[in-house]
């Protein structure tokens, strides 16, 4: 989805509406200093983050110079300079079962000031992304939450969990294969000019995963502030293949209460191929002089406890719902992934919103493929389709249900039996469960 971020529009109808408000809503000039660093606090103190330091700030820039910014600005506060709300988005690829990716538009940095809450600007910075998202070509939206009572109203849903994964170090004894390579401590800047490859190689095989994250690798490998006590703890690991090619990383940091054994803990963890992800997890779990091993945002469907003696040390807590996604466009989300079994569907699409509004055909083939198109009125449609759609069976959900379905993180009959999905035959949900089975869990493994 290559285009010039600036060259889109801001949203008329939300400008208007803010307008009558006495607030002005506009785009934010990331060359124009002053205004991105203005925006940059309000997004700071939005999300309660202390001031940056001068490095953190150069940083910042540099980071948000590849999004579309926009504020919302009030001309009779105080500091007016400041928006008294914020939001970001940028395109992103996201990947989805088969190792394929759709376009999404990724939403960050919504903040609201306590002074302006609740007057509906939230809403409207909202509902106008979702219209720029389309405009820009989107698919869909996605989105990590603060809190997951925010987002549902505007069409999102949870459709990609993350667990922490504890290991219980003196239990953990290793009796899974060995991978054929070979792991290399090594000095995390030495993995700046590999890492953004390894990363996205992981990312492509792993439904949930974004694959554009301005500034992220420069964080985790401590390269922000390479002074800061913070980045000085970091340690990086990488696996490479038999052939000496790398095939993956990991950051990770320790903490400990002097001469007692200490807490490792990832900080991110890249696996372009099975052998890495096993390579990695064996060295971490062997490392001396350690009680915990903890890994954040893992997979809810990790191979780990497979891969030790006793699988009891390892403990899967905090299982949470981390990547929501917003589809926009029915049949270019629903032809961009693969599925997980033949048949035809007929999904009939509630969208307050309007945007995935409307009824569609799904008819998988054997190879996982779908072809997917929109059902004309039923006046317009030719008998012959609309007797295919009776054959078909129709499953009718919300957009939310068609955006939790959508990565096989949850089964339609679990939505079915919820009572917010209906089938209009029996067995149509339980042919949905086949046909929009993922092979593996859908993960997201960062915060955006
Ligand atoms: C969340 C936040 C952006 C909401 O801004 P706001 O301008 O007050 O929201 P609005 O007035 O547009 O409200 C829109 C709707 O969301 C609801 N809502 C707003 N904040 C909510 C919250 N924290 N929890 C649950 N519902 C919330 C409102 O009740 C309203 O519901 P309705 O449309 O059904 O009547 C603001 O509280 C904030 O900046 N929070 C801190 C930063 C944050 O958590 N950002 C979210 C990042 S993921």
């Amino acid at each position: 989805m290559p285009f010039d971020l600036r060259s889109l529009p801001v949203d008329r109808r939300s400008a208007s509406l803010l307008g009558k408000r006495g607030l002005t809503y506009r785009a934010v000039d990331p060359a124009d200093r002053v205004e991105l660093d203005a925006w940059l606090h309000a997004d700071q103190r939005g999300f309660h983050e202390p001031r940056p330091t001068a490095a953190e700030l150069d940083f910042e820039r540099t980071v948000f110079g590849d999004r579309r910014l926009l504020g919302v600005y009030d001309a009779t506060a105080t500091e007016p300079e400041i928006p008294v709300a914020t939001i970001s988005g940028w395109p992103t690829g996201l990947s989805v079962p088969g190792d394929r990716s759709v376009d999404a538009w990724a939403v960050s940095s919504v903040t609201v000031a306590p002074t302006h809450r609740r007057r509906g600007i939230a809403r409207a910075l909202l509902e106008a992304e979702l219209r720029a998202a389309t405009e820009a070509g989107a698919a869909l939206a996605v989105l990590t939450v603060t809190e997951a009572t925010i987002y549902g109203r505007y069409g999102f849903a949870p459709a990609a969990r993350s667990a922490t994964v504890s290991v219980d170090r003196r239990r953990a004894h290793w009796s899974g294969p060995d991978a054929p390579g070979r792991v290399h401590l090594v000095e995390p800047a030495s993995l700046r000019d590999l890492a953004p490859q390894l990363a996205r190689r992981a990312v492509a095989r792993t439904p949930g995963e974004i694959d554009r994250w301005p500034g992220l690798l420069d964080r985790v490998l401590g390269l922000v502030e390479p002074d800061a006590e913070r980045s000085r703890r970091v340690r990086a690991i990488r696996y490479d293949d038999e052939r000496g090619e790398p095939q993956g990383f990991l950051t990770y940091r320790v903490t400990r209460e002097p001469d007692r054994p200490g807490v490792l803990q990832t900080n991110f963890m890249a696996a372009a191929t099975d052998d890495a992800e096993r390579a990695l997890w064996r060295t971490l779990v062997e490392v001396d002089f350690i009680d915990e091993v903890r890994a954040l945002l893992r997979s809810v469907d990790e191979p780990l406890p497979w891969l030790l003696e006793d699988r009891r040390a390892v403990t899967v807590s905090d299982v949470v719902d981390h990547l929501w996604v917003r589809v926009l466009d029915p049949v270019a989300a629903l032809r961009a992934r693969r599925y997980g079994a033949p048949g035809s569907l007929t999904l009939e699409i509630e969208d307050p919103l309007g945007h995935a509004d409307g009824t569609f055909e799904l008819e998988v083939a054997s190879d996982g493929r779908a072809e997917v198109s929109r059902v004309e009125a039923p006046a317009d449609a030719p008998a012959a389709a609309a007797r295919r759609r009776r054959k078909a069976g129709t499953l009718r959900l919300g957009v939310r249900e068609l955006g939790a379905i959508y990565l096989g993180d949850v089964r339609p009959t679990t939505l079915l039996r919820a009572g917010t999905v209906t089938e209009t035959g029996r067995g149509v949900a339980a042919l949905a469960d086949r046909i929009f089975a993922a092979s593996r869990a859908p993960q997201l493994s960062i915060w955006f």
